[in-house]
């Protein structure tokens, strides 16, 4: 595994413009090389900023988005027009203003009342975009961390079955039910960026950084091949030795 990058950018705005190219970089970069490009989003609202800036130009130009296909990391139990929903998100902050084909678009079914079924679903449709035998790698996955270290829908003190790709969980504060990637798939990612802003972040950042041994859900992003790109502004970056 290459050693993970960590890059402080000195405020929000900056961050999220410095975040914005990447993404850009990254996808025009692989449709040079191929037909499709396959990118992963993250929920929560850091990503929202950039999503907007990735929405339009001049970040918008530099990626046939009819090339690309749009994957979910996590979702919440709820239908795709819920407040709470991050597909909701995704979808008015950047995919319906860069008009992605339909098919394009690999949304996780969190109405579904069978969260066990949507998982399996979301699964089965990853592996009939992404064939073979092995575990689907994406071309870029982007991820947020929550001020407890969890990352996608991966929380502290849960459990989750690591031969999955693809699984149910739980918040534990509020027991409400999340669908999530598992790191057994996240990790075959050829690159992760990691988007962390804020204060309220600095702890847990200091901690996966400090001692990646932790039980911290974000510390078990490590790509087996893939580069792993910690993107996050100095609040965040605050109790950094
Ligand atoms: C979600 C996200 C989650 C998020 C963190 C950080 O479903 O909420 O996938 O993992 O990245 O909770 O959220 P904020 O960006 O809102 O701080």
């Amino acid at each position: 595994m290459a050693k993970p990058t960590v890059e402080i950018y000195p405020e929000q705005n900056a961050l999220f413009r410095a975040a914005t190219e990447r993404i850009a970089s990254i996808l025009a970069a692989k449709l040079q090389e191929k037909e499709r490009a396959t990118l992963v989003l993250t929920g929560g609202n850091t990503p929202r900023p950039a999503y907007e800036l990735l929405s339009k130009p001049p970040f918008s130009e530099r990626v046939d988005w009819n090339r690309v296909h749009f994957f979910r990391g996590d979702e919440r139990c709820v239908p795709p027009d819920s407040p709470e929903s991050n597909f909701g998100m995704a979808w008015s902050a950047l995919i319906s203003k860069v008009n992605a084909p339909p098919a394009h678009i690999h949304r996780i079914a969190g109405e579904l009342e069978d969260a066990e079924k949507a998982a399996s679903l979301y699964e089965a449709e990853i592996r009939s975009i992404l064939p073979g035998d092995g575990v689907p790698s994406f071309d870029l996955v982007l991820l947020g961390m929550g001020e407890d270290g969890h990352t996608a829908s991966l929380f502290p003190g849960t459990q989750w079955d690591e031969e999955r790709l693809v699984v149910t969980n739980h918040v534990p504060q509020s027991g409400a039910r999340r669908i999530s990637m598992t790191p057994r798939l996240l990790n075959e990612a050829k690159a992760i960026i990691l988007l962390t802003a804020g204060s309220n972040k600095a702890k847990a950042l200091a901690r996966a950084q400090g001692d990646p041994a932790s039980d911290s859900p974000v510390s078990r992003i490590r790509p087996a091949r893939g580069s792993l790109m910690w993107m996050v502004d100095r609040a965040a970056a605050s109790q950094l030795i």
